[in-house]
């Protein structure tokens, strides 16, 4: 893929807009998992090192439009000037107007601005064009970095690269060419796991996998969504009503459930989803009215390790269950132990993406041996379905 890029640009003295996906989970007005921040530094410590004014816009969470202080980039302006030690960094309350105008007129050459956050604009979402040209007044330049943010048609994301020079940034650069290295023509037997807590963009990735995968192996929501589209009783499970009848005819495609799309043989449920639920493992035709399906079983996980065993690339994005409660974490965690040894000992590319995927494994002491861990959720499920991301499109477009 022929991206312009920032190694290309002159940024010296330039006003650069960095679009950075910034989007970190917050606690208590800390930032609790870095890893998307660390991921963003070497593009920002590129300008900075080059002579660029650098200016970064971001969003964090979803304010819908309006100024919620519960998600201010200001702690993330903190944590980037300890990261950029020794260089300047100012912060602006506001991404547009008279404030940001006059921060960047006092940005000097290798010194840094944060911009507030984007998405207290109803503008950014909405794509405004007036949005996008309040942002571009401020720049000579714009970069995209924001990989796990250019599925959405957003003013900073695909608005910006019609008005000004653009470039995608390392960590675009990176996503891209690693996803693609791993992943366009994978090795085979190629396995995909699909979980996690929502089904409607994972099933057009099951879609698009049948004809390219060996095996598609589904837990959590997907598993649930699949088990009612089957006919199975689930109980009081969480079940993306919206996706039954795709599933339904997914199912038809494949002649049901079978090696190639793997269905839970029996599953863990209880009657809540708490750290002190008790767990029961039942067949997966045997869920309870009362029942809430919250892990796959211990037949599941023996055929799923089963399935995985000779595979050479496994991609993954979902836990298996609802693995942030200890009782339900078995499933995810033995699966997780099986990649891990293989990518370390076997010859087996593994790629994982997704926020509850990565911070499980992150936990577990997973996360730095799998042999890629992108940073995007929804992008990545985009990207894994054959779908054009818009924010790449309006970058190829403009280069
Ligand atoms: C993400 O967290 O996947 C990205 O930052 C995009 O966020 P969004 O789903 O709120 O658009």
């Amino acid at each position: 893929m022929n991206l312009p890029n920032i190694d290309d640009m002159d940024v010296k003295g330039k006003r650069v807009l960095v679009r950075a996906d910034l989007n970190v989970p917050m606690k208590d007005g800390e930032i609790a998992d870095d890893s998307r921040l660390s991921a963003a530094m070497p593009t920002l410590r590129n300008i900075i090192d080059r002579g660029g004014r650098l200016i970064v816009i971001a969003h964090l969470d979803r304010p819908g439009g309006k100024r919620d202080m519960s998600a201010s980039l200001r702690p993330v302006a903190d944590a980037i000037r300890e990261g950029l030690n020794g260089t300047s960094v100012a912060f602006a309350e506001d991404c547009v107007g008279p404030e940001a105008e006059d921060a960047v007129r006092d940005l000097a050459e290798g010194q840094c601005l944060v911009l507030e956050n984007l998405r207290f604009h109803a503008g950014e979402k909405e794509n405004d064009s007036g949005f996008a040209q309040a942002l571009a007044k401020l720049a000579d330049i714009y970069v995209n970095d924001a990989f796990s943010a250019s599925h959405r048609e957003h003013a900073s994301i695909t608005g910006l690269p019609t008005l000004l020079s653009s470039a995608a940034g390392l960590l675009m650069q990176k996503e891209l060419e690693t996803l693609e290295r791993l992943l366009a023509e994978p090795r085979h037997p190629y396995v995909a796991l699909l979980g996690g807590a929502k089904a409607e963009t994972k099933v057009p990735v099951v879609e698009h996998l049948l004809d390219r995968a060996d095996s598609i192996l589904l837990g959590g929501v997907m598993a649930t969504t699949f088990l009612q589209a089957r006919g199975a009783e689930v109980g009081r499970s969480k079940v993306d009503d919206a996706q039954v009848e795709a599933a339904k005819q997914l199912l038809e495609r494949t002649g049901g459930a079978g090696a190639k799309l793997m269905l839970p043989v029996d599953v863990i449920v209880a009657s809540e989803m708490s750290a002190e639920a008790e767990g029961r493992v039942v067949a997966a035709d045997r869920v309870g009215p009362e029942d809430m399906i919250l892990d796959i079983g211990v037949e599941t996980i023996r055929r799923y390790a089963d399935a995985m065993s000779d595979a050479r690339t496994v991609v993954w994005n979902g836990p298996m269950g609802a693995a942030e409660f200890a009782p339900f974490q078995r499933g995810t965690h033995f699966l997780a132990a099986g990649i891990a040894e293989r990518t370390q000992t076997d010859d087996l590319v593994s790629v994982v993406g997704g926020g509850d995927t990565v911070a499980f494994l992150r936990r577990h002491q997973f996360l730095h041996v799998v042999s890629y861990a992108s940073m995007a959720g929804g992008a990545f499920l985009k990207w894994l379905a054959g779908e054009d991301l818009p924010g790449v499109e309006a970058l190829l477009k403009a280069g």
